[in-house]
Formats: C-alpha cells, structure tokens, sequence
C-alpha cells in the first residue's frame, strides 16, 4: 500500500494549498488614479466588506507605503518607476500566500502599470481605474495637495505638472465623480465574486 501514500510534509507549500486553506482564489486588484480620486477610500471599504464577508485580505496604500518600505523615493519618473516595482514584488508576495491584495496607487503611465502586471502576471492582475476629473480632484483636495503643487510648493505632481494616462482596457471603471461611495464598491464587489470564489475541485 505505501506506494499509494504521498507525502506532502518534505514539499513547499503551493499557492493553491494556501488558497484552499484561506477558502478563496487570490488576485491583486490594481486601483489607478489621480491623488483625490477615491482609490484609498473605495480600497479601504472593499477590504472592510470582504473581510466582513470572511474573505482574508491585505491593502497596499501610497501613503503607507512611501512612509516605510519606499521612504527613499520622491516622485520622478525612475523613482515612480521603482516604487511601483517594489509594490508590484510585494503584492506577489502576499498572491503567492493566497491573500486578496488591494493595491491603491497613483501609479500614472501605461509603462508603469504594465510593469506591474508583468511582475504580478497578467491572470492575477486586475486594473481599476478609478476616475474622476482633474478640476473634480482639484476641487475635493482632500489633501490641499493640488493647492501647495498650484502655489508650485511641490514638484512633478500628477495632473498638474507630470502626466496621468488613463488605461488602455481596465478590467473596470469607476466615475467617482458620477457615483457615490456604496455605488463603486458594490460594482467592485460584484465584478469581483466570480475572480475569488474557491472552485472546488472534484473529490
Ligand atoms: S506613484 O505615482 O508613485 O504611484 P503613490 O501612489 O505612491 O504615487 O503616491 C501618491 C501619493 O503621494 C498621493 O496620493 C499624494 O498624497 C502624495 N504625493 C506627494 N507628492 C506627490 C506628487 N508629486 N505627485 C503625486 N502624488 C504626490
């Protein structure tokens, strides 16, 4: 009989292990956006409902992010570029070990972004470009950013002095100028359930 037995105990654990563990598929959600487009704010109340809902989870947030592991980087092209990098390593870090991760950045050029979904795999990436204009980001403020960039106080700032390029084909868009909050998580929420639900494999 002991050539019908298998040990898994001398193998690495598979992302599917984990995955089956965690009861859920995992994937990266890429949330892309000017500074003041609602991406933390969306991300934060994705997290929060998905958790609620028993779904294991991890956001990667700019400002978190540039405070700690990226604290080196300003806002460049090569230092944009390497930032995204290391976030783009990182969240295939947490997609190895079976855990949903929202990653909410800036994140402003095609390169970029394609970058990031060439480190993360195309399968497992799913862009969001959350959208709202750049007078409608201007005028929230949340941060009195965009005033500070205006007054020239900051450099390089996206959208006013350093370009932001819309997706090319996002796996969804969200007009955060056009609905509210609730509207764009449960349209996030429901695009998403068929990516993560577990299939079960037959016994
Ligand atoms: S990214 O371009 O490299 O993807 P990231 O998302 O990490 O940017 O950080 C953006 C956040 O940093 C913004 O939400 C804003 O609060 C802050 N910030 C400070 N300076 C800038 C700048 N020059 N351009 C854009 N965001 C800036």
């Amino acid at each position: 009989m002991s050539e019908h037995i298998h040990p898994i105990f001398d193998k690495i654990l598979s992302r599917g292990d984990k995955e089956t563990f965690l009861n859920q598929r995992s994937v990266v959600l890429w949330l892309t956006g000017l500074s003041g487009s609602g991406k933390s704010t969306i991300a934060q109340a994705l997290e929060q409902k998905l958790h609620e809902a028993g779904y294991f989870t991890k956001l990667l947030d700019g400002d978190n992010i540039r405070v700690g592991l990226n604290n080196n980087l300003g806002f460049s092209e090569e230092d944009r570029t390497e930032n995204i990098r290391r976030i783009a390593e990182a969240a295939k870090l947490f997609l190895e070990g079976g855990i949903i991760t929202l990653c909410s950045f800036v994140s402003p050029t095609n390169d970029i972004r394609n970058m990031a979904r060439e480190i993360i795999g195309s399968d497992d990436f799913l862009e969001v470009y959350v959208n709202a204009p750049i007078e409608v980001c201007e005028d929230r403020d949340v941060k009195g950013l965009y005033q500070k960039a205006r007054a020239g106080m900051i450099k390089q700032f996206t959208g006013i002095d350093s370009p932001f390029e819309s997706p090319e084909a996002p796996f969804l868009e969200l007009r955060t100028d056009q609905e509210d909050l609730t509207t764009s998580v449960d349209r996030l929420w429901e695009a998403l359930q068929p990516v993560i639900k577990r299939e079960v494999p037959a016994s």
